[in-house]
């Protein structure tokens, strides 16, 4: 009897290690999914997505990054398409708000998303099409590609449905501010940190303090929030995006300061409704950053 039950515990043991393997395989699966089960896959692959499909290819990074000949005058990691000009958006400013502080400069990564999201270009518009050959500087629409979905205007271009904002245009000021310094003008006193992540101040209290730290030998800015580690840059952060100019008389000197972008509150890649960094539950994106 003793030894009967020692095996069936030891049976059950292994049963629940087994089960706890599968339920990492799953999970595991799960994360591997990715990017490929949501709207940020454009090609012919991707059944879920009724919206947008080309046929002219079952890629999915290509529609953004490219490994060679990459558009570098964009800050977006090996970007694969033509962007407009930071001009040729009108932005939220003190014309739309009267309690706006920081100012803006549309020379960021919001460009990138902006590529695709404003509408004025075929979203198949790649630098490098897939496969040998299929280069063009300018950026050239995949030959062929067949595009079917509502939202799309019959050549690629992204239009709006009754219900549904995903083309925001080139008006950008009904939109959250991007391509602006964060904490209401910038960082102001205290600041940056010359080796790991600190506490920067804010000009404005209504915000909350960033992060900082030298990654990579490049100042790194990001406002930690309540998933994953307290101090370490991760993509479940509001990732802030560092450029000059930095303010006068900063404490901060020579150091870039950080910006609000779109890939601030979105990682493109994620499997989290509307692309959010972490789930927007009790408005938690915008009191990541929003000391409200
Ligand atoms: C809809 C556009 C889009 C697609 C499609 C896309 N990416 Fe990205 N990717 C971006 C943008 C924008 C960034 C910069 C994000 C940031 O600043 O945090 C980025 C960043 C990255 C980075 C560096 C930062 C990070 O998040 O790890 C890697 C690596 C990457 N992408 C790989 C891929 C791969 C591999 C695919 C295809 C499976 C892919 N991406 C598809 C837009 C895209
Ligand atoms: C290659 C074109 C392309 C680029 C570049 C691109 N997107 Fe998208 N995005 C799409 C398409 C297509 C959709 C689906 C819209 C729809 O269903 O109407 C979408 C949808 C979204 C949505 C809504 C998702 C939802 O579930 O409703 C968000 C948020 C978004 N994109 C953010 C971004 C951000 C942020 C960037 C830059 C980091 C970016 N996108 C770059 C093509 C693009
Ligand atoms: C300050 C944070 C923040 C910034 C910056 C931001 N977004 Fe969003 N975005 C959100 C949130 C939160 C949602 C979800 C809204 C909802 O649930 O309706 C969203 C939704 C969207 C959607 C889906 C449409 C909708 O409202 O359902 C698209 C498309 C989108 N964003 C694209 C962009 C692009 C492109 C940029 C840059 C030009 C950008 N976002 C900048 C926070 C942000
Ligand atoms: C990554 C940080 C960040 C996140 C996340 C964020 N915001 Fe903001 N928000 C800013 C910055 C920076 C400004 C510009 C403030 C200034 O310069 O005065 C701003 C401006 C605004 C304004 C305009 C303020 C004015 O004076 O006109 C409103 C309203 C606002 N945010 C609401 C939201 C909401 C709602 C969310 C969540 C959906 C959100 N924000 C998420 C950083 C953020």
């Amino acid at each position: 009897m003793f030894n009967h039950t020692m095996e069936k515990r030891s049976l059950s043991g292994r049963v629940a290690r087994l089960l706890a393997v599968a339920v990492l395989a799953l999970g595991a699966a799960g994360a591997h999914a990715g990017i490929a089960n949501t709207k940020h896959n454009l090609g012919a692959n991707n059944a879920a997505n009724e919206n947008y499909m080309t046929t002219g290819t079952t890629e999915i990074c290509v529609f953004c990054h490219t490994p060679h000949a990459s558009n570098t005058n964009v800050k977006a990691p090996l970007w694969n398409k033509p962007v407009a000009a930071g001009s040729s958006y009108t932005t939220y400013t003190t014309a739309v708000s009267a309690t706006i502080d920081g100012s803006v400069d549309m020379s960021g990564i919001s460009l990138a998303c902006l590529s695709c999201h404003d509408g004025t270009q075929a979203m198949d518009t790649m630098i490098n099409k897939p496969g040998s050959g299929g280069y063009a500087a300018g950026g050239s629409v995949i030959s062929g590609g067949v595009w079917t979905g509502t939202r799309q205007d019959g050549s690629g271009k992204m239009i709006n449905a009754a219900d549904f904002i995903s083309m925001l245009g080139t008006d950008l000021t009904n939109d959250h501010p991007v391509g602006i310094q964060y904490c209401g003008g910038g960082v102001s006193t205290g600041g940056a940190s010359t080796t790991a992540a600190s506490s920067g101040s804010c000009r404005d209290g209504d915000f909350n303090a960033p992060q900082d730290g030298l990654i990579g030998g490049h100042r790194a800015w990001w406002v930690d929030t309540s998933v994953g580690t307290a101090g370490t840059r991760q993509k479940t952060d509001m990732i802030l995006y560092a450029r000059a100019p930095t303010l006068t008389g900063d404490a901060t000197s020579g150091q870039h300061q950080p910006f609000v972008e779109c890939a601030s509150c979105h990682d493109p890649h994620s499997e989290n409704a509307t692309f959010l960094r972490i789930p927007n539950t009790q408005s938690a994106v915008c009191l990541a950053c929003h000391n409200k």
